[in-house]
């Protein structure tokens, strides 16, 4: 969603700020500003549409100065993507600026009020308010100022200040969404995420939820927003200038995609003992006595990770044979659910700062749930805030269609099946046996890449289609449906998943001559049924593609086009089966001239709710 950047230093900020600004757009965002304290006057630039256009603006402006400023990506959520509505936003009575992530949801009562004290609003935006309520608080001291205004907003913010009256001052704050402070020598870069920071230092620390941090160029105090200190801890980022660059490949979805069997080998590393029989997760063996006595298993998430969450739920019944149910977050907070004794809640998610995913965990935690994180980004909140958890390890994930993240989702959700499993039921050699196999997934994933070409000429047949279908039964249910988001959100081509059985009911209906059908095919215990549903298809005219098993040749009699993928144990399979429709996706938004790693109204990670 929206990206914050800021800078404190004696270089000037403008270059720092564009260059921060661009490593953050991979997050969605539909306009841009920045603004510096030049000659003790805040001066504010914003533009909408992409970067580039505030660049330009910048341009023909003759840029900004100043070595203090502050720059911002909006995704409207209060008020349409127009220029008074971007940030910064400026409270002219005061001098303050602010730029915001987050809801304020008491902005229309804090708006009457300010209103009735005279202020005049220039956008339709909850961030507007909260800088004039700032300014009104303000008594020559802006930290005191921050606090005193963030004691009386309910909602989520990450916001930094700045005021023309303390041009040697930036105050940051956040609640519910992310902001991090790079610590460099003698300067400070303040940002949304790790990405707009480590080219500059990698030494940073994260602030906690109503903390308050005051920066100059000597240094920098931390509070809490009712003024008590608090030390938080710098430590180094661990994200690598290289893996957040393209390095040879058009797109990040692109280079995700392919980077997905070093991100598995990373993620298996060490966790994996074969002679053992036994997975070795060091983030949740403190309780292995109470996940061994775990009665029921709640998985929640949104959107792609839910889909891995949902393989889970398959993964946990199936093997470790745990009851087990995958839920929307959004469903679940608001639903007064019921959390038995011995409930395990496992949330899992890329960014880790999903907003109702967040919410759902607390949710969990709150009625005496286990709380487990299934996370990539490390020290993110949600990570933070559960009592265990697995890190995926692929890496930084920056296009906004979820690749790599979601394999690594699955994976890691077969290795905390199977850490249940191997402690419950689960024989060493079984265990043994099936973490061989997943160590395979790389090679076999390497071996699918090479049919790129492939699975681009069968994706361009049918490119002119505006209505597909993803079909799968059992674990490739979830895959269906994913594929099915992924086509859609990139490639803005109407797509629907389903359980391949569920066609019958309803939605056989939509099937007209030429209409694309992806099948799910591969060999398992339901590959029979899969090739009767098939068959009701092709009756009815569909143009079938079916991502099947290497070596099915029959397929052939039932399938315009066959996608092949290597042979490997059922649970195990959505890891393969899953990337011919990644690969789908990718060239079908190309083919179509899309912005791949900036779909339309999409943000890579979802902070509100
Ligand atoms: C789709 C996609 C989204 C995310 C969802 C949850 O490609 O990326 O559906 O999966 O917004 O995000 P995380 O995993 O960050 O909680």
């Amino acid at each position: 969603m929206c990206g914050i950047v800021a800078y404190i230093g004696n270089k000037q900020a403008q270059t720092l700020l564009l260059e921060g600004l661009k490593r953050l757009e991979y997050r969605g965002y539909d306009s841009a500003g920045m603004a510096t304290i030049e000659d003790g006057h805040v001066r504010v630039v914003r533009a909408v549409g992409r970067v580039s256009n505030l660049e330009d603006k910048l341009e023909d402006l003759g840029g900004l100065r100043g070595n203090l400023g502050m720059a911002h990506t909006r995704w409207a959520t209060h008020g349409g993507v127009t220029e008074p509505n971007a940030h910064p936003h400026r409270d002219d009575k005061s001098g303050v600026c602010i730029i915001h992530n987050g809801i304020i949801e008491n902005y229309a009562a804090i708006k009457t009020y300010l209103a009735e004290k005279g202020h005049k609003f220039t956008s339709d935006t909850d961030t507007e308010v909260l800088a004039m309520l700032i300014g009104e608080l303000y008594e020559g001291d802006l930290e005191a100022a921050v606090q005193a205004a963030l004691r009386e907003v309910t909602g989520a913010y990450a916001i930094v200040v700045m005021c023309e009256k303390e041009p040697e001052t930036l105050v940051c704050a956040r609640k519910g969404s992310p902001l991090m402070v790079g610590v460099g020598n003698g300067e400070y870069i303040v940002a949304s995420d790790g990405s707009a920071i480590v080219s500059h230092t990698t030494q940073a620390f994260h602030l906690d939820d109503y903390n308050v941090v005051k920066i100059t160029r000597s240094g920098f105090h931390t509070s809490t927003i009712h003024n008590v200190p608090v030390n938080p801890k710098v430590v180094q980022l661990e994200l690598e200038l290289q893996e957040i660059e393209l390095g040879g490949f058009s797109h990040f979805m692109q280079k995700e995609i392919f980077e997905q069997p070093k991100a598995l080998r990373n993620c298996f590393r060490g966790r994996c003992d074969i002679d053992e029989g036994r997975v070795v997760l060091g983030g949740v063996s403190g309780f292995t006595k109470e996940l061994i006595k775990a009665r029921r298993v709640v998985l929640t998430a949104q959107g792609t990770a839910l889909h891995a969450a949902m393989i889970g739920e398959y993964l946990i019944e199936d093997l470790a044979k745990i009851p087990a149910v995958a839920e929307y977050a959004s469903e679940f907070r608001y639903r007064n659910p019921i959390i038995e004794d011995n409930t395990v809640v496992v949330a899992v998610s890329q960014s880790g700062e999903t907003a109702d995913t967040l919410a759902a965990l607390r949710e969990a935690k709150d009625r005496g749930a286990l709380a487990l994180g299934v996370v990539n980004v490390v020290g993110s909140s949600i990570a933070r805030e559960t009592d265990a958890g697995v890190y995926l390890r692929v890496g930084p994930e920056i296009g906004v269609a979820s690749t790599k993240a979601f394999v690594g989702q699955v994976a890691v959700l077969t290795l905390v099946t199977l850490f249940l499993a191997r402690r419950r039921y689960m024989s060493g050699d079984m265990c043994a046996q099936m973490m061989k196999s997943l160590q395979g997934v790389p090679e076999k994933i390497e071996r699918i890449l090479e049919q790129d070409s492939k699975i681009r000429q069968v994706t361009e047949k049918y490119i002119e289609r505006e209505n597909w279908l993803f079909l799968g039964r059992g674990y490739n249910y979830p895959t269906a449906l994913e594929g099915a988001l992924k086509l859609k959100e990139i490639s803005y081509i109407h797509a629907e998943g389903m359980p391949a059985a569920e066609m019958k009911h309803g939605p056989i209906a939509l099937i007209n001559e030429g209409m694309p059908a992806v099948f799910i095919a591969n060999r398992g215990r339901q590959y029979e049924k899969v090739i009767s549903n098939i068959q009701e298809v092709r009756s009815r005219g569909g143009h079938v593609i079916v991502v099947a098993t290497e070596g099915d040749e029959n397929i052939k009699r039932v399938a315009e086009d066959v996608l092949y993928v290597p042979d490997i144990e059922e649970p195990l399979s959505p890891m393969l089966t899953v990337i011919p429709l990644q690969l789908m996706a990718y060239h079908a938004a190309v083919l179509r001239g899309h912005d791949v790693d900036k779909p339309r109204n999409l943000a890579k990670s979802v902070t509100v709710e």
